[in-house]
């Protein structure tokens, strides 16, 4: 079985030597170089199947050995890995559209973390031609929420039922992303500060490089929360950057990566959003009983009944986000001429308080009857999404 080749760049002598010994040991043969140049050129000539690339080289920078890298048809399908002393998430976001694999930061325990994304990279005894097919995996299921009016509770609901469905099926990969502009609420909700980390990042990326390994990065995951966050445009500046003709490549890489992908939509029922929500595998309208929302939550309905958008994936939601008395619920079923399918309480202030700490409601308030209510919307979105063929349009449709 041929040797997995790694060449690694490194200028610190004693990290080189260290790195390479610990490389060698795990079976692979390494070669090294001390500079940016003299390892481009050993990259061209010995074509190795994985370069580890330190970011901080004294002659040429690490980024721009990479783009060499990448844009020389010799080394451009090899696996390149950046080590870089680094943490800042814009330093992070720069190695991976230079075309890194991956970036990992120098810190205690690094050395471990190299040799996993390394194996994870390179499987040993492998070569990549004969290597058997990866098992095909379903792609993940959209879930979308969106609301005919602002402050229907959209943003609050589509990350508290996102977290029970987590709770209630931790065997599922779960991803939530903010697609609210100008600016996205969910990074706040959840507690995620990662300003270049975002879905408008994730279009800047080229299509060829929209892969999960490039897109991964730009998630965060928040343990108490259960699931990944691509956070929505931190302010409407950035948002005009948004390349809306990559969305689809966004997409497409998600569902690779995940089981279940939540969509916040808010009240954008535009052409931006119009395609995602008819591949949805469920699309939660959130509505509350004032006579307001409850005419624009009507259009809206007759929008999507409109666009193909069949019933059995429509799930209406009556929030009463605020303690305002409105229409009843047999009166705002007979009006929309739509079953409700989840009635959440006013929790008072209780809400805000959740998303202000940046918490789960049914975490901080267990014991009230919204987590309740959202454990059962959870539970019947499972139960639905294992029954229902996946019969949603195309993307492209
Ligand atoms: N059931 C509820 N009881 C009490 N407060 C609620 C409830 N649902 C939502 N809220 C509160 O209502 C406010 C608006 O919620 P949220 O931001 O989720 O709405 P939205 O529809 O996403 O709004 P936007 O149009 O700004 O995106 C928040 O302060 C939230 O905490
Ligand atoms: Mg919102």
């Amino acid at each position: 079985m041929p040797e997995r080749h790694i060449l690694l760049i490194e200028s610190d002598a004693a990290a080189a030597a260290y790195l390479a010994n610990l490389l060698r040991q795990a079976g692979y043969a390494v070669s090294t170089a001390p500079g940016g140049k003299e390892g481009l050129i050993e990259a061209w000539r010995g074509r190795p199947d994985m370069m580890i690339v330190t970011a901080e080289l004294p002659d040429l920078g690490g980024l721009e050995v990479v783009r060499k890298l990448r844009g020389d048809a010799r080394t451009n399908k090899a696996k390149v890995i950046i080590l870089s002393t680094r943490s800042y998430p814009q330093d992070i976001l720069a190695g991976v559209q230079a075309g890194a694999d991956e970036y990992i930061v120098k810190r205690p325990g690094a050395d471990g973390e190299l040799l996993e994304r390394v194996r994870a990279l390179l499987p040993r005894g492998v070569v990549e031609p004969a290597a058997a097919p990866e098992p095909a995996r379903p792609l993940a299921r959209l879930v979308s929420f969106l609301s005919a009016k602002g402050g229907t509770g959209t943003s609050s609901l589509c990350v508290n039922v996102a977290q029970v469905v987590a709770q209630q099926a931790p065997a599922k990969r779960l991803a939530v992303v903010d697609l609210v502009l100008p600016v996205g609420s969910l990074h706040y909700i959840v507690g995620v500060d990662t300003p270049d980390r975002h879905i408008v990042a994730a279009t800047r990326l080229e299509p060829r490089h929209l892969t999960p390994e490039r897109l991964q990065p730009l998630l965060t995951r928040r343990e108490e929360w259960g699931f990944d966050l691509l956070p929505g445009a931190p302010d409407p500046e950035v948002a005009q950057e948004l390349r809306v003709e990559r969305l689809e490549a966004v997409f497409a890489a998600l569902r690779q990566m995940y089981d279940l992908v939540f969509v916040d939509f808010g009240r954008a029922l535009s052409r931006v959003s119009l395609p995602f929500i008819r591949q949805s595998a469920k699309v939660f309208v959130i509505t509350s009983p004032d006579a307001a929302t409850v005419a624009l939550t009507k259009a809206v309905l007759n929008y999507l009944d409109l666009q193909d958008v069949r019933r059995h994936r429509l799930q209406l939601v009556l929030n009463r986000a605020v303690g305002l008395e409105g229409l009843s619920r047999p009166e705002m079923e007979r009006e929309l001429g739509f079953a409700i399918s989840a009635l959440i309480p006013h929790m008072g202030s209780h809400f805000s308080l959740a998303n202000n700490q940046h918490q789960p409601v049914s975490r901080k308030f267990a014991s009230e009857t919204v987590p309740f209510t959202l454990q059962n919307v959870a539970l019947t979105l499972l139960e639905q999404l294992n029954q229902q063929a996946d019969d949603a349009a195309p993307v492209s449709a």
